[in-house]
């Protein structure tokens, strides 16, 4: 089958993705959804391939998705653990490259530096795949932006509003997807947990940036996550009390005066910090079938970079 939307070699940052490159991703995501929900099963496309899952952090939706998306698909995927391997203290992330790669079909990592996951695409034959980093997240906003497809049926137009951290990994990923797609978004973060100015400068999605919560009305998603990232935990106390009135509570749900808004968040969820309960499993909620999408999203990314699944 033949594609007009060049192939892409790794999954490590949006700013290297088209946007049809991305309306690709979902498109398929969504046909390899739909093909599990009619037959109860996918075409096994990736038979005999195998996927590294390399984690300097902790996970359970990346780790288990990634890990289940392979399954579905026919392939195998292994879990090497943080401390395992070491990655840039007991081997550099090229020579892991090297080493991996002739092993399996496919790195996933998940690191704090960013440079890791650079440099292992770098050194690596075989395609890899960022699964967060301290800089961004990117197959989190691939799944939030095919959850918010799904389920209000387009994209373009549409204001996503991000309380909290502006400046963390998943803000950023969702800024430079927003971009890809169409859609607005509202950073509502205080005077110094705003994007970088250089995440502004490379997206293409409209950004108004604001410590104000007004800068909610008008959200059709109203985004979340915590207020101390993974990696910054010496700094929870100083953002416990700089964060509670960016909370998502119900007023904050009110005050985007959209009754349809949605609300989003990545998980894991510090309950009664940066989200109330009421919210969390409240009508306006999202955030279960946006951690369920994270399988069928990233299957995309699995089929195309592994199985050779042209983008259309
Ligand atoms: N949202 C997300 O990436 O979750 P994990 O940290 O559990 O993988
Ligand atoms: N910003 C969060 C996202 C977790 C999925 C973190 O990096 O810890």
């Amino acid at each position: 089958m033949s594609s007009s939307i060049p192939a892409l070699s790794d999954y490590l940052d949006l700013d290297d993705i088209t946007s049809e490159q991305f309306w690709g991703l979902l498109r398929l995501g969504m046909e390899l959804k739909e093909e599990r929900r009619r037959l109860g099963q996918n075409t096994p496309i990736l038979a005999g391939k195998s996927l590294a899952l390399l984690f300097q952090k902790p996970s359970l939706r990346t780790r288990v998705s990634f890990e289940m998306g392979m399954v579905h698909l026919g392939g195998h995927a292994f879990y090497l653990s943080p401390g395992e391997v070491g990655l840039g203290s007991r081997e550099s992330a090229a020579d892991v490259a090297r080493v991996l790669s002739g092993y399996c079909d496919g790195i996933m990592a998940r690191v704090f530096d960013h440079e890791h996951v650079r440099e292992l695409a770098e050194w690596s034959p075989v395609p890899v795949i960022n699964g967060l980093s301290d800089f961004s997240h990117p197959c989190q906003a691939l799944a939030d932006i095919f959850t918010v497809w799904e389920r209000v049926g387009q994209l373009e137009g549409l204001t996503l509003a991000y309380v909290g951290d502006g400046s963390n990994n998943v803000a950023t990923s969702l800024i430079m997807a927003a971009g890809k797609v169409g859609m607005k978004v509202q950073i509502v973060a205080p005077q110094g947990y705003q994007p970088d100015p250089k995440v502004l400068e490379q997206t293409d999605a409209d950004v108004t940036v604001t410590d104000d919560l007004d800068g909610v009305v008008g959200a059709d998603v109203l985004y979340t996550d915590v207020w101390t990232s993974m990696g910054q935990e010496t700094e929870r106390e100083e953002r416990l009390r700089i964060f509670p009135p960016y909370q998502l509570n119900r007023a904050l749900v009110e005050r985007t005066r959209n009754v349809n808004a949605v609300v989003m968040h990545c998980l894991p969820a510090h309950r009664g910090e940066e989200i109330t309960d009421e919210v969390a499993d409240g009508p306006h909620s999202l955030l279960f079938p946006q951690a369920h999408n994270r399988l069928h999203a990233q299957k995309a990314l699995l089929a195309h970079l592994l199985g050779g699944i042209p983008l259309q």
